[in-house]
């Protein structure tokens, strides 16, 4: 039997429910390959649960979020971590909205990370506004420890900092608040990190990066801090473990019959 892989205390393709402020001191030192995160937003979605067409009953309450006041603390204080638990050739993508963007941009500075690109994900948002335009895109901060050593597989010839991705819509389904989609994730990954590289996400919400992140062969570790999201993420994780297993009896059967 292979051995379980630990880093820290945290047994690496686990995720963990509790507060990342706490639970990141105890990652080691350099110890991740890339981090992936669209942490909260300061913006109270409890209040938003029957926005944007959705079935209120549908949608996963207990969303965590942080008061205005408090969000430039909080920021730096998980983007601090994130700097210590990065490896030399590591990179982190944070995912944000404008609102809270100067916060999240002043805490990189004063972290020292170094900005490759400021990536803009355009996405379909189909709300009538009266006097403003829709809001359709995302921030998406990638930015890396040491500008020589870190990972980039170029998969696309022309890589381009403009990216317009669907947001995706699980009908009739329960499902929280935000959530990132997969293929924007899968596209992080595949050009940031090698197979069995650690992708850990702080703010797991419904488990995006870390459901991804083991479609791809990569090892992934993550915290959230509500317990039915946990509980959501956790499940989600392990359906996409169900159809890994699937797959890999499908090729063995197929190999068996050769
Ligand atoms: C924007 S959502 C992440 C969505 C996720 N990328 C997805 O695709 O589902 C942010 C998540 O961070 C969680 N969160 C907020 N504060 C936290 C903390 N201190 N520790 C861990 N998780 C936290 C929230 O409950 C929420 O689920």
């Amino acid at each position: 039997m292979m051995d379980q892989i630990k880093i820290g205390k945290f047994k690496v393709n686990e995720i963990y429910q509790g507060d990342s402020l706490k639970l990141m001191k105890e990652i080691p030192d350099e110890s991740i390959d890339l981090l992936v995160t669209d942490p909260p937003f300061a913006i109270d979605f409890r209040a938003k649960r029957n926005n944007y067409n959705r079935t209120p009953e549908n949608v996963l309450e207990g969303y965590n979020e942080i008061p205005q006041e408090k969000y430039y603390e909080f920021t730096l204080n998980w983007i601090k971590q994130s700097y210590r638990i990065l490896k030399q050739t590591g990179s982190m993508y944070v995912v944000s909205g404008w609102t809270n963007l100067k916060d999240i941009l002043n805490a990189l500075d004063e972290t020292r990370f170094i900005t490759v690109n400021h990536i803009i994900w355009k996405y379909q948002f189909g709300v009538f506004t009266r006097k403003k335009y829709v809001t359709s895109h995302y921030h998406i901060l990638f930015v890396v420890k040491h500008v020589k050593k870190y990972k980039f597989n170029k998969i696309e010839h022309y890589p381009e900092d403009v990216w317009v991705i669907k947001r995706e819509y699980w009908t009739g389904k329960k499902k929280t608040a935000t959530k990132l989609p997969m293929e924007l994730v899968k596209k992080i990954i595949l050009f940031s990190s090698d197979k069995d590289d650690i992708v850990f996400d702080p703010f797991l919400g419904s488990g995006t990066v870390a459901a991804t992140a083991k479609t791809l062969g990569r090892n992934y570790l993550g915290f959230e801090i509500v317990k039915d999201y946990f509980t959501f993420a956790k499940e989600r994780i392990s359906s996409v473990q169900m159809s890994l297993d699937k797959w890999v009896d499908k090729a063995k059967k197929s190999k068996e019959t050769d």
